[in-house]
């Protein structure tokens, strides 16, 4: 049974309505303890729903807060599944890897991992499945991830479920898997040894914060199924050199010479780093998205879910912070 709630957020102690209200739900979120996950997790619970959070359980997560059902589930075998969304009026799948390691490959996991969330939320019941799939997801066999990203997208539509897909571009937020990473490696090159930059720089990015896709998606979830692709970036076009230069001015206080390295020079370092860390500084699905353009138009959120998204540069404060 749905109950009506006020949307807010928490200020300090203080819940601070805003202008419309939402249907509290019950919603499980696969990959809910993910960076996106968590950030969700903590925007939905405090709108009041009901949350289910399945993962492998290989980190912890506090963010949807105590009352959270929290359940062991992988979505390569599928199994639980079914059972982990009874009741649920929603599911929102986050489950993704974009770098491949044994049995979590590509195929096993954005793909038909999707596949066994559609399938499970079919035979639960439930009414809305969001996918958040990644802008650029297209069928070209080249770029493994991003088909990946695509056939995910085609198990859902086939499943029957009634569904939402999102694509975004790259998230930024505490705990990014794409910005934090550079700023460590801009922090750790000495000052005299000039900044490296995969390809020509001159691929464009749309950056939206973790925060803004969290309220994307439950807006989503507020109006229901949606049968068109929603494209999701934040407010500027940002070059990757762009990208760069404003991380570099969060983390080094003197501006760096650069070099451009041709990106298939830096394929062999990237797979075998993919190959032998547990967190790659890059990995090759991340140098494959610098073959294309990463973005939407400017004011798709502001269009599409009616707020103004925050902008990378205002809000990259975080990239101080050092990381490992
Ligand atoms: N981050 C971005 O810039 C970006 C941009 C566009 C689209 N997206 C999409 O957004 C979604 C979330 O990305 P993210 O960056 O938040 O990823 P993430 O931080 O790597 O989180 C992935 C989540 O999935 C869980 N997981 C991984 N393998 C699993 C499995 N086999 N079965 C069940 N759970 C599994 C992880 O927990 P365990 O490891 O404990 O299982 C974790 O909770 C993905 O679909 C991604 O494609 C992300």
């Amino acid at each position: 049974m749905r109950r009506r709630l006020s949307a807010g957020t928490r200020r300090g102690r203080d819940f601070v309505p805003v202008a419309y209200s939402v249907a509290a739900m019950r919603i499980a979120i696969t990959g809910g303890t993910g960076f996106v996950g968590s950030h969700l997790a903590s925007h939905l619970a405090e709108q009041g729903h009901e949350l289910v959070v399945i993962s492998r359980g290989a980190r912890a997560s506090g963010a949807a807060g105590p009352a959270a059902t929290r359940v062991t589930a992988d979505v390569v075998s599928g199994s639980g599944l079914a059972a982990a969304f009874a009741g649920c009026d929603a599911v929102v799948n986050l489950v993704a890897v974009i770098v491949e390691r044994r049995g979590q490959t590509f195929d096993a996991v954005n793909r038909q991992g999707a596949a066994n969330v559609a399938r499970a939320a079919v035979e639960a019941g439930v009414g809305h499945l969001v996918q958040l799939s990644a802008l650029g997801a297209d069928p070209d066999p080249r770029f493994g991830y991003l088909a990946s990203k695509w056939s995910g997208e085609q198990a859902i539509r086939i499943s029957g479920i009634p569904h939402t897909i999102l694509r975004s571009s790259l998230v930024f937020g505490p705990g990014d898997g794409f910005f934090v990473k550079l700023a460590r490696l801009i922090r750790r090159t000495p000052p005299f040894f000039p900044l490296p930059i995969a390809g020509d720089g001159r691929t464009l990015f749309q950056p939206i914060a973790a925060q803004d896709v969290a309220r994307c998606i439950a807006i989503a979830l507020e109006r229901g199924p949606d049968p068109r692709v929603l494209a999701i970036g934040g407010p500027d076009h940002l070059s990757y050199e762009q990208i760069v230069d404003i991380i570099r001015r969060q983390v080094v206080s003197l501006p760096r010479m650069k070099v451009h390295i041709p990106v298939p020079a830096i394929r062999p370092v990237a797979a075998l780093m993919a190959a032998v860390m547990r967190d790659p500084l890059v990995t090759p699905a991340q140098l494959d998205l610098l073959g294309h353009h990463n973005i939407t138009v400017p004011g798709a959120v502001a269009a599409g879910f009616g707020f103004e998204p925050q902008r990378f540069a205002d809000r990259a404060g975080y990239l101080r912070r050092r990381s490992r």
